[in-house]
């Protein structure tokens, strides 16, 4: 714990309260009120949790006014450009960078970890084939707590450490089937003389009747994507692996629960709501119309890939995002991307536009990766199942560290109760 020097007081009723204080790394200290309800009665209230920190932790910080991310320190954008995934798996599951020989250990155990055990094929055919792929990973992911039992005590460390390799390796080839089975195409095998991008493409996009090559450059770009959306602090689909883990349920289970956690348009879902909301708009000039709705109180829409709960500044992994966009559909020679063209004007006006300045509400990491997704050949239903699959690794790390941590205890929020005051049944017939 960060250390306890200064004291908040709280005054209720005439009488004061004595809270101590924890100074971070960095962030901004906080006031622990572990103790609050049997000292003053009292409980505190904060629906959606946005003044509260519910843990400590060492892997991720943000800065949301300074537009900063870094995992143990380092900051996102040297690790999307001088990294690549599974170092970054190793970075955030460990707390340091590998050297040569540890981080080839790594990888050769992740790559022999890809497969999924045989049996589990037939889980994807118990699905109907328009099922969207990220109702058959919580599915298929939560079913691993069925097949992999040597792997489930999490008492145990070295078993701990199998399902977090199971997890981060699995998880490529789970996302690729439930695309392979969803357009009914046959599953393609990972290949171990593939990286973990690469692989992942291979495995989508390969068909067993004709040699497919994976281009260098896309690998990269789906690399990228992957690094870029591998952990982001406590949010709410880690939050959710957190609280389903603090019960002392298997990683599988816990997984399963932030995957679906992550679904929602309002988080992992943001992707593919962006792009189904530029294609909605359509062109440059029927943005002012969508700009409006976005204003209107009345009106339920929002622009997708707009706003973060605590980016109010840039976010770091959009600014990386957007050069990868400009790279990839250079690339692939698709220059008038109508869909590019819409979304840097989208984001040019919405820049300027006061609502949108003064409300803090910036492109998110949602907003650029979906249009370099559709134009690697992705369909918008895919484009949660990749986040999911890139934030496994924040899960698993996050998920590590709340079980290593003496002070873990179940996850038991209170209520501000509203409801009717106690009163006797009234049998039917006095109704
Ligand atoms: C992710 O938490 C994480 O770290 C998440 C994530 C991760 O890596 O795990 O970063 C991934 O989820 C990114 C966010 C993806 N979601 C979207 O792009 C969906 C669109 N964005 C909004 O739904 C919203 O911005 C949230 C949910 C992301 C954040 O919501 P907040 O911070 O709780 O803000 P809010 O909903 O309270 O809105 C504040 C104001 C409101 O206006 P007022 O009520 O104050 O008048 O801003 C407005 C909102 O109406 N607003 C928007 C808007 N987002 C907020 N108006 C128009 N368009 C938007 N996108």
């Amino acid at each position: 714990m960060a250390d306890t020097t200064k004291t908040a007081t709280l005054t209720i009723d005439g009488k004061t309260f004595d809270l101590p204080m924890h100074s971070p790394t960095a962030g901004p200290d906080v006031v622990d009120i572990r103790k609050l309800y049997g000292q003053a009665g009292v409980f505190t209230y904060d629906p959606g949790f946005t003044s509260t920190a519910s843990c400590d932790s060492t892997i991720t910080y943000i800065d949301g006014d300074a537009g900063i991310l870094t995992h143990r320190g380092y900051p996102i954008d040297q690790l999307a450009g001088k990294s690549h995934y599974l170092e970054v798996c190793f970075l955030l599951l460990y707390g340091y960078l590998p050297k040569a020989e540890e981080l080839e250990e790594f990888e050769t155990t992740v790559t022999r970890h890809t497969m999924i055990h045989e049996q589990m094929h037939n889980f994807f055919r118990g699905f109907r084939r328009d099922a969207h792929p990220m109702a058959t990973m919580v599915g298929v992911v939560g079913a691993m707590s069925a097949f992999y039992h040597d792997s489930t005590d999490i008492s145990d460390e070295r078993q701990r450490e199998i399902a977090s390799f199971r997890l981060i390796a699995k998880m490529p080839t789970i996302a690729a089937m439930a695309y392979k089975y969803s357009i009914g195409q046959p599953f393609v095998y990972p290949r171990n003389d593939l990286d973990y991008a690469a692989n992942f493409l291979h495995m989508c996009f390969s068909v067993p009747a004709e040699e497919y090559q994976v281009d260098p450059i896309l690998a990269r770009a789906m690399d990228r994507i992957f690094t870029l959306h591998a952990d982001h602090e406590q949010n709410a689909s880690t939050s959710t692996v957190r609280l389903a883990s603090s019960s002392g349920a298997n990683p599988f289970a816990c997984v399963a629960a932030g995957i679906a956690c992550l679904w929602g348009p309002a988080h992992g879902g943001a992707n593919q709501a962006c792009l189904e909301m530029l294609k909605e708009i359509g062109t440059v000039d029927q943005i002012p119309e969508y700009i409006a709705r976005a204003k209107d109180k009345n009106d339920p829409f929002r622009l997708m890939g707009f706003g973060h709960r605590v980016y109010k500044n840039t976010d770091p992994r959009a600014k990386v995002l957007k050069q990868s966009a400009d790279e990839v559909l250079d690339l692939l020679g698709v220059e008038d991307n109508k869909l590019l063209q819409v979304a840097k004007e989208l984001e040019r006006i919405a820049l300027e536009d006061e609502y949108f300045v003064e409300k803090k509400l910036f492109p998110n990491v949602d907003f650029y990766s979906g249009i370099i997704l559709e134009a690697m050949g992705f369909p918008t239903s895919m484009f949660t199942p990749i986040f999911a699959l890139s934030r496994t690794v924040g899960w698993v790390s996050q998920w590590k560290e709340q079980l290593s941590d003496p002070q873990m205890k179940i996850g038991r929020p209170r209520q501000l109760y509203q409801g009717a005051d106690l009163r006797d049944y009234v049998d039917i017939e006095n109704r």
